[in-house]
């Protein structure tokens, strides 16, 4: 390995949510933190070393992408997924976050629904409902492998609500780390076109897929509904830039892309800081044998995962994730209700997870676990969990 994910990096006092703030979030004490979608990795040497270039010029004033980023980002996915992107499709955001809230603003009318698949990332609601939508909840449930499928007889009774006017797909989807297959997304995109509905894809986890395993962006799937359909893209997750705050909205109509460029102006969000275009063009440009074996180190930390509880507290199922760096697992098993899980884990085991709730009702019973951290560090919060756990058999 050329890479030292091994390396245990004391992110403390960094501001960081994941460590500084998991205790007070938490309510509890000396708190494990395994819950926020980020990393304890360094990024990539080369996203460091622009940004060190880029600090040393001292000079912080207004910034746009320069040619170079633009490329970067165009040819990191022409080469990786095939897929053709004009440069005047691309529209910065600080956040996909906000971008889906500036969408929905922009692109739907009070009133109107919005359809999501829970258990989901938990703006995806919030969004909704906070800007006044109606949330159409079509839930994912799982076949007869324990695998989360999409209900497509539920979806098309969600789409022919009369208020369904835009969908929002998690691809991969988190937390149950799918990776849609071409027929899945297919079948999708008929259901959606049937009803002439926008699809807003949420792509921001699509390079962190297991070997084997093929993202195929939404908009190659039926070429003739794309201008339909809206990509939220960006290199945080990823490349571990998640605070440098960017992504890139990918909206090849025109009038679609004009209402949420207006959106943005609108809210003052035009320009990208000066750090977030340079660690993205490094990122795209250099990233690519960092990012292969940052996925070969999760692999190894889910397998050990699997192992542990397969042999210690088999009641732990461990949903095989086939993309991104979470796992989710399901501790109905125990028959305890979910306040009483999550008492257990903090008072406990002293392992902050990703709580299952907050993805919707649908995730009550299960927990998140973050993979993207040191082995040893993710050997101390398994073994915390089957230890106290274990008195619960
Ligand atoms: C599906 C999904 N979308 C968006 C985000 C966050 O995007 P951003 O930080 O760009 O707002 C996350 C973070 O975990 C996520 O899982």
């Amino acid at each position: 390995m050329k890479y030292r994910f091994d390396n245990v990096i004391d992110r403390h006092g960094t501001g960081c949510e994941k460590w500084d703030m998991c205790d007070r979030i938490f309510g509890g004490e000396d708190l494990l933190p395994l819950w926020v979608a980020d990393m304890d990795f360094q990024s990539p040497p080369e996203v460091i070393k622009a940004l060190a270039e880029r600090a040393t010029h001292g000079i912080f004033g207004y910034t746009a992408y320069t040619d170079s980023a633009y490329d970067s980002l165009i040819q990191w996915f022409s080469r990786r997924y095939s897929w053709n992107i004009d440069k005047e499709w691309i529209v910065y955001s600080p956040g996909v976050v906000p971008a889906l809230s500036l969408l929905v603003q922009s692109l739907t009318e009070p009133g109107e629904g919005v359809i999501i698949q829970r258990p989901v990332y938990h703006p995806f609601m919030h969004v909704v409902e906070g800007n006044g939508r109606k949330l159409l909840n079509s839930p994912l449930r799982q076949n007869s492998d324990g695998m989360f499928v999409m209900d497509f007889d539920d979806l098309r009774e969600k789409a022919s609500d009369p208020s369904a006017k835009m969908m929002f797909l998690c691809s991969p989807h988190n937390p149950p780390g799918r990776v849609w297959s071409r027929e899945e997304l297919e079948t999708l995109v008929d259901i959606c076109a049937e009803k002439n509905l926008i699809i807003v894809s949420d792509e921001i986890h699509c390079d962190l897929t297991y070997k084997g395993v093929t993202h195929i962006p939404l908009p190659l799937v039926k070429p003739e509904y794309s201008g339909r359909i809206i990509t939220c893209t960006a290199p945080s997750k990823t490349f571990n830039i998640a605070g440098l705050q960017l992504s890139n909205i990918i909206i090849p109509d025109k009038s679609l892309r004009k209402k949420f460029r207006q959106a943005l102006m609108k809210n003052g969000m035009i320009d990208p800081n000066s750090f977030a275009a340079v660690a993205m063009e490094a990122a795209y440009t250099h990233g690519t044998d960092w990012l292969d074996e940052l996925m070969d180190y999760v692999k190894a930390n889910l397998e050990y995962m699997k192992h542990a509880f397969r042999n210690s507290l088999p009641q732990i199922k461990v949903i095989e994730p086939q993309g991104t760096y979470l796992v989710w697992t399901d501790f109905r098993g125990f028959g305890l209700n979910y306040k009483e899980l999550l008492r257990i884990f903090i008072e406990e085991a002293k392992v902050a997870p990703g709580q299952g709730n907050i993805y919707g009702q649908e995730g009550e019973g299960f927990m998140r676990f973050n993979l993207a951290c040191p082995g040893s560090i993710l050997e101390e919060g398994i073994e915390r969990i089957i230890r106290a756990f274990t008195k619960y058999i």
